[in-house]
């Protein structure tokens, strides 16, 4: 007799952890119904280790009340080839062992890029969540690595409209393409009933207007010119409200050399976890970015966002949402109109299907393939689910 499917998600970096948490338990939620007539599956969580301080990675299972992994492979750090080569490594020996019948993949960093790349030589299916975005910029690896994720993958699942749209521009046979919201938002939702904003202002020591920056993508950190640049413009505004900046370890150094040090209105502090994090953020008058998932918070929280990015693969969120892309020398301007004037959302609407059951939605799509039924394709599907 057939075993009961197996289906395992690989998570590295921190935005996978919050995308996972509501995939997770919708498919948990699939076997339980009291009727019997729910779908039986095995489920378990391979953690690259792509992400490993505590902060980075810990808090969010604690915080999102995420399984424990059933393997960590601990790649940790390394140049692009250096760990994509034991993300390569690992995943092979760890997917070839477990034999899933499905692999669910997260996002677009480069743990994504391995998993996709190790199932589709063994053969292994895969979903691919948060399929389509794109910033058709290739300068950015995360756009590298969405590229190759959609083309192998065998299950799209789509966050926004535009999404499906790019997916159809490349190419890929639609039926394989499924409009089921934002996992991320789900998360938040799940989330909002614990966030206490007060309390993480008084414990940081902050008044209660203040904003709030992350900065990590290799464009705005790596380089000495381009932080220095970053670092100048934020001090600016820093000089209009108070700045706390929970820092990614990637920048730690070159923003510190690049003047981002804790004085004056200026406020540095270790990685967030994430209820700590959202609730800095809910509280918050104004939050700077480069982050690709608080673009899509601050959109749900109606906190205006200014990214500093020529681009982002997110545009839902400055059509449908508060962000708005800056440069470093338009950011102090554009920080000052959107402490005057608040959040503004051009449409007055929010992207369609983040309404907080996109984790029910992908489960029931994954249930379908695992049967075989055949699925509605994005078009349909969209009709069908925007109601529920
Ligand atoms: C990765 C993703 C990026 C995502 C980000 C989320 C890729 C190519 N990039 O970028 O898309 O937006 O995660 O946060 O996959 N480090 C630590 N401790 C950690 C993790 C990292 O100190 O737990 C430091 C190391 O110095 C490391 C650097 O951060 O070299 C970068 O880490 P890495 O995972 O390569 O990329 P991120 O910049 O985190
Ligand atoms: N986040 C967090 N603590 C922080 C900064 C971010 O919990 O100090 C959360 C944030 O709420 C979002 C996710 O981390 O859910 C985004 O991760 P990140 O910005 O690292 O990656 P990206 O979304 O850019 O890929």
């Amino acid at each position: 007799m057939r075993e009961t499917p197996l289906v395992l998600h690989v998570l590295g970096a921190r935005p996978n952890f919050v995308k996972a948490a509501p995939v997770v338990r919708g498919l948990a939620e699939l076997g339980a119904s009291a009727d019997g007539t729910g779908f039986a599956l095995r489920q378990g969580i391979i953690h690259t280790g792509q992400h490993y301080d505590a902060l980075m990675s810990d808090v969010f299972f604690a915080d999102l009340g995420l399984p424990e992994p059933i393997a960590n492979l601990g790649v940790g750090s390394g140049t692009h080839a250096r760990q994509t080569a034991a993300l390569l490594t690992g995943l092979e020996d760890v997917i070839t062992e477990h034999r899933p019948d499905l692999v669910v993949v997260y996002g677009d960093v480069n743990s994504t890029l391995a998993a996709i790349l190790v199932c589709a030589k063994l053969g292994v299916p895969t979903a691919h969540v948060e399929a389509g975005l794109r910033s058709f910029d290739r300068t950015m690896p995360e756009e590298i690595n969405r590229v190759v994720t959609d083309a192998l993958a065998d299950i799209l699942l789509c966050t926004s409209p535009d999404a499906i749209a790019h997916l159809a521009n490349e190419g890929v046979d639609p039926r394989k393409v499924h409009f089921v919201g934002n996992p991320m938002i789900d998360s938040l939702f799940a989330a909002l009933p614990s966030l206490d904003p007060e309390r993480i202002r008084a414990r940081l020591g902050l008044p209660e207007r203040y904003a709030v920056a992350t900065l990590h993508r290799p464009g705005n950190v790596d380089d000495a010119a381009a932080a220095r640049e970053v670092v100048d413009a934020v001090r600016e505004v820093s000089e209009l409200v108070p700045i706390v900046v929970p820092l990614h370890p990637r920048g730690r150094t070159r923003l510190a050399e690049a003047g981002l040090v804790t004085g004056g209105n200026l406020t540095i502090i270790d990685p967030l976890g994430y209820l700590d994090f959202l609730s800095l953020v809910k509280g918050a008058a104004l939050v700077v970015t480069d982050s690709g998932g608080v673009q899509e918070e601050t959109t749900m929280l109606g906190v205006p966002c200014l990214t500093v990015r020529p681009n982002t693969e997110r545009p839902i969120t400055i059509t449908h949402g508060t962000n708005l892309l800056v440069t470093p020398a338009t950011l102090p301007a554009a920080a000052a109109k959107a402490l005057a004037d608040g959040a503004a959302t051009p449409t007055g609407e929010l992207p369609p299907l983040w309404d907080g059951k996109a984790g029910p939605r992908i489960a029931r799509v994954i249930a379908a393939w695992l049967r075989g039924d055949n699925l509605a394709p994005a078009a349909a599907q969209t009709v069908r689910t925007s109601g529920d």
